[in-house]
C-alpha cells in the first residue's frame, strides 16, 4: 500500500491557526479532494474536529485518538500504528492528512509527499515538521493560484 502525506505549507512552516488553515485555496481543496477519494485518510483527532466533526465524504476516515467516543462512519484509532494496520485493510493508497502531530509521526513511514506550498507567510500555531530534504527526490512541481505543488519521492530510509 502507498503511503502518502498530503499537506499545505506556508513559507513560513504554518499548516493552521486555531484549528483551522490560515487561508482559503478553493484549487488547493480541489486537487485534495480528487486525490484522496475512494481512498484511506488518516488525521489526528483536532484535524477531525477541525471538519466540524464530519468525516470527509466517499473515503475511509480513520482518526487517531484516545478521547474520541466512537461514531458512526469513522474508524477511531488509540494510536498511529493501529490506525496504519486498519488501513491497510480498507484502500490501495492511505493519505496522511494532518495534523501536525500526525504528519510527524508519517514522516517515517511516508512513500511519497504532495505539499501544496503556499505563497506568504502566515500566523499560525501548528508547523509542518523539519525533515531531511536529502531523503526525498522531487518527482514533479506545478504553479496554481497562490500555491505550488510539489510530488516529493522518497529515495532510500535511514
Ligand atoms: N495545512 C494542512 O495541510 C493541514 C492539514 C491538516 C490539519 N491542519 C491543521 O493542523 C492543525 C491541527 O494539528 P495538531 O497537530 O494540533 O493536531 P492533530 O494532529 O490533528 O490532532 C492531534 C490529536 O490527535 C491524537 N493523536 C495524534 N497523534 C497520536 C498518537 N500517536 N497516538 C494517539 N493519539 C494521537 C490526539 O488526540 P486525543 O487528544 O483525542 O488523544 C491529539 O491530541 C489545525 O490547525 C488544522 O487546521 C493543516
Amino acid at each position: 500500500m502507498e503511503k502518502i502525506i498530503i499537506a499545505a505549507i506556508a513559507d513560513n512552516g504554518v499548516i493552521g491557526r486555531d484549528n483551522d488553515l490560515p487561508w482559503d485555496l478553493p484549487e488547493d481543496r480541489r486537487l485534495f479532494r480528487d486525490l484522496t477519494l475512494g481512498q484511506a485518510v488518516i488525521m489526528g483527532r483536532r484535524t477531525f474536529e477541525s471538519l466540524n466533526g464530519k468525516p470527509l465524504p466517499q473515503r475511509h476516515n480513520i482518526v487517531v485518538s484516545r478521547t474520541l467516543a466512537p461514531q458512526a462512519d469513522i474508524h477511531i484509532c488509540p494510536d498511529f500504528d493501529s490506525a496504519l494496520t486498519i488501513a491497510q485493510t480498507l484502500a490501495e493508497k492511505v493519505f496522511f492528512i494532518g495534523g501536525e502531530q500526525i504528519y510527524r509521526r508519517a514522516l517515517a513511514v511516508a512513500d511519497l509527499m504532495i505539499l501544496s506550498h503556499v505563497h506568504g507567510s502566515f500566523t499560525g500555531d501548528t508547523f509542518f515538521p523539519e525533515f531531511d530534504a536529502n531523503q526525498w527526490r522531487l518527482v514533479s512541481e506545478k504553479d496554481y493560484p497562490g500555491f505550488q505543488q510539489q510530488v516529493l519521492r522518497r529515495q532510500f530510509r535511514q
